[in-house]
């Protein structure tokens, strides 16, 4: 692993704290890995961003991992590994054919800026993001933790803002299929006994950002309605959804993808 002094953000602490373990909650999941391999088709060097455990990342491209926190990089099965943020990017101009960023950008302390470095350091790019003014909301926000909707506008960019400093020409829409494999808060919507598992809740930033004392008695609540049937009565519509989107969306930009010009 090679350490850059860029990158010592709050957010890399949050997941020197939180992130062991990911890789057992947080299993790339298979219908948007193709999504993302779509975008990235093409591109023989590619640099991933806030790469974590390295989920999502094209087989057969030479790829070099960037995150600030080496609890995360230590799980990256990777062989280039950089100890860095977003924001300077250790990297000559136009250094990689592409840049992914998937779930990353709203931890990042500057994203205009860390966005302006995935376009000089690559010719195209792909981010995979949440749009906060999308509706519907996920009922776990709206019916037990509005905490999250304060929490999660106050660090999410709307997605006509990222495309924007993307210089984007493709936005994709990805709804959330019913059995999504990785355990980020929106794949359980059809599943809410996940929620009451602590391991599951540990994998995400945004319980994590929470805490206990705001968490766990709304989780009590939730514990309630499931045995009681309460849940069930109210979201008896939802039950019989294949996905649903939540306002999940790849944000494809410059010389990559079907849209490239
Ligand atoms: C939710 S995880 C996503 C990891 C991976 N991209 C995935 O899809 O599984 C967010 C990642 O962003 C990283 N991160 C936090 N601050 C960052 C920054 N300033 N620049 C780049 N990455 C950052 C975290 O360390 C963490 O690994």
């Amino acid at each position: 692993m090679t350490a850059s002094s860029a990158g010592s953000a709050p957010a890399t602490a949050l997941y020197d704290r939180i992130g062991a373990g990911y890789r057992d909650v947080r299993r790339p999941d298979p219908r948007l890995a193709a999504l993302i391999r779509d975008a990235l088709s093409g591109a023989r060097t590619v640099v991933n961003v806030g790469a974590g455990a390295g989920s999502y990342e094209p087989e057969g491209a030479e790829v070099t991992a960037v995150d600030p926190s080496r609890v995360m990089l230590e799980q990256h099965p990777g062989r280039r590994k950089v100890l860095a943020g977003a924001e300077r990017l250790p990297f000559a101009d136009g250094t990689f054919d592409a840049a992914m960023a998937v779930l990353t950008v709203h931890h990042w302390s500057d994203r205009r800026r860390g966005l302006t470095e995935l376009r000089r350091v690559a010719r195209g790019q792909a981010v995979f993001t949440w749009d906060p003014d999308h509706s519907p909301e996920l009922w776990l926000i709206e019916e037990y933790l509005p905490e999250i909707r304060t929490l999660e506008h106050g660090r999410f960019a709307s997605v006509a803002e990222t495309a924007e400093a993307l210089g984007a020409h493709t936005v994709v829409p990805f709804p959330i299929p019913h059995d999504f494999t990785d355990g980020f808060q929106i794949a359980y919507w059809r599943r809410p006994e996940a929620f009451l598992d602590p391991v599951v809740r540990q994998a995400s930033s945004t319980f994590a950002q929470l805490g206990p004392a705001v968490v766990e008695p709304a989780m009590e609540r939730l514990r309630a309605d499931l045995a009681s049937g309460a849940w069930h009565r109210r979201h008896a519509g939802l039950l019989g959804r294949e996905s649903v989107d939540y306002g999940y969306r790849l944000i494809v930009a410059g010389d990559i993808g079907p849209g490239a010009g």
